[in-house]
């Protein structure tokens, strides 16, 4: 915005324009932590260009935590020469030339998580000046080491502002790691939980805690469970706020089937979630890509209505049904999730889910098929650990 003496003022970042349905893409953390390098993501770029994720939606390719030297240069943030040697830039110019955006991750407190780089506490205008000039397109912005007596709003809305002044189009990812209710006016995503770990109780628990926030989602402002570890290998990860995951890796065990796999996807997509991919794309199985590049999956996640799923029915043994209503009339994506250890048959009715009485047609979106016009309800047997995903609609 111009005011009358020609000065840019910096906007609301929710005004940006920015995330109107979830952000899609791919990020470092997952599986490299900090083993990071310009030929990496050259080669997680072309990667996903071959196997279809680029033309899928998947298009920010974000670098997370451990990118930088741990000390700045003359005052700014210098990437580690070791793992790019050209500099940050050229690695935005690859990926934009590719069809991509680019994401750079930075940390409100004095050094970011990992604690091997300098955070942007007190350098908030350098930094945000600095990642426009590189051509950032997404900036996640993390939680730690901040000062005894800081301030966490006042840190987020000093970036936000720093970011939004720079006048480059910039999608501000709040990594806080918990709702707060100022978040959905200053950023287009805020982490709604602690860290996810490649494990079901994890996956589980981010679901519970992010579904009753259905109500803040919504084109431009999302909730952010985390990113997908489906196809991830098992990786070690110690951060803050793991005690409860390490609890259930001892005791459940680690690693996701193709049926979790399947059932974190699903509901990453029906919370409107981010669907930001963290496995490593150059060696991904069949079955994985089956699971990332489902466009019917995608389509529920992307619908334009922008509207996150609410819990339509329980029962106390563990079977639960989601309903996420989509654009166009009487049209719900539906859930059905079975979280015991034994194939189950649950029933989804139409009542429970907003819509009117009589016939709905039933399409199932990992079967890729139409299974027909049922009255009033609709059951469906589901594998343990597993979720069945269905399109409804009624006239
Ligand atoms: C925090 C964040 C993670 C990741 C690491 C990097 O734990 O929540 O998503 O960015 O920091 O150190």
């Amino acid at each position: 915005m111009e005011t009358g003496c020609g000065q840019k003022q910096p906007q609301a970042l929710t005004s940006n324009g920015l995330a109107q349905t979830p952000p899609m893409g791919w990020n470092s953390w997952n599986t490299f932590q900090d083993r990071l390098s310009d030929i990496l993501i050259q080669q997680d770029a072309d990667a996903m260009v071959t196997n279809g994720m680029r033309d899928a939606g998947y298009q920010y390719i974000n670098l997370d935590d451990g990118w930088a030297l741990p000390d700045r240069v003359n005052g700014h943030i210098q990437a580690d020469p070791l793992k790019f040697p050209q500099g940050i830039k050229a690695v935005a110019d690859y990926l934009h030339a590719r069809g991509f955006k680019f994401g750079i991750y930075a940390d409100r407190g004095a050094k970011t998580c990992l604690g091997k780089c300098p955070g942007s506490y007190g350098h908030e205008t350098t930094d945000a000046v600095d990642f426009a000039s590189w051509g950032v397109d997404y900036i996640k912005y993390d939680n730690c080491h901040a000062g005894f007596l800081s301030n966490q709003e006042a840190d987020y809305q000093r970036m936000g502002n720093a970011i939004a002044a720079t006048g480059r189009p910039m999608v501000y990812s709040i990594c806080a790691w918990e709702f707060k209710n100022w978040m959905p006016s200053l950023g287009n995503l805020w982490r709604t939980t602690w860290d996810i770990t490649n494990q079901w109780g994890s996956v589980i628990s981010i679901i519970d805690l992010n579904e009753p926030l259905a109500p803040y989602a919504g084109p431009g402002h999302w909730n952010d469970p985390d990113m997908l570890v489906v196809g991830c290998s098992y990786t070690p990860n110690l951060q803050a706020g793991r005690v409860f995951d390490l609890v259930s890796e001892l005791v459940g065990g680690e690693g996701l089937s193709d049926n979790e796999c399947q059932a974190h996807f699903s509901l990453w997509a029906m919370m409107a979630a981010p669907l930001i991919a963290g496995n490593d794309v150059r060696t991904m199985p069949d079955s994985i890509r089956k699971i990332l590049l489902n466009k019917e999956v995608i389509a529920v996640d992307q619908d334009p209505l922008g509207k996150q799923c609410v819990e339509a029915w329980k029962d106390l043994t563990g079977l639960y049904v989601y309903s996420k209503e989509l654009r166009g009339k009487n049209t719900r994506a539906v859930a059905l999730m079975n979280r015991t250890v034994n194939q189950e048959v649950i029933t989804v009715q139409w009542k429970d889910i907003g819509l009117p009485e009589g016939k709905a047609k039933v399409r199932d979106l990992w079967k890729h098929a139409d299974v027909g016009v049922y009255t009033n309800n609709y059951t469906s047997p589901v594998p343990p650990h597993g979720v069945v995903l269905l399109l409804v609609t009624a006239n």
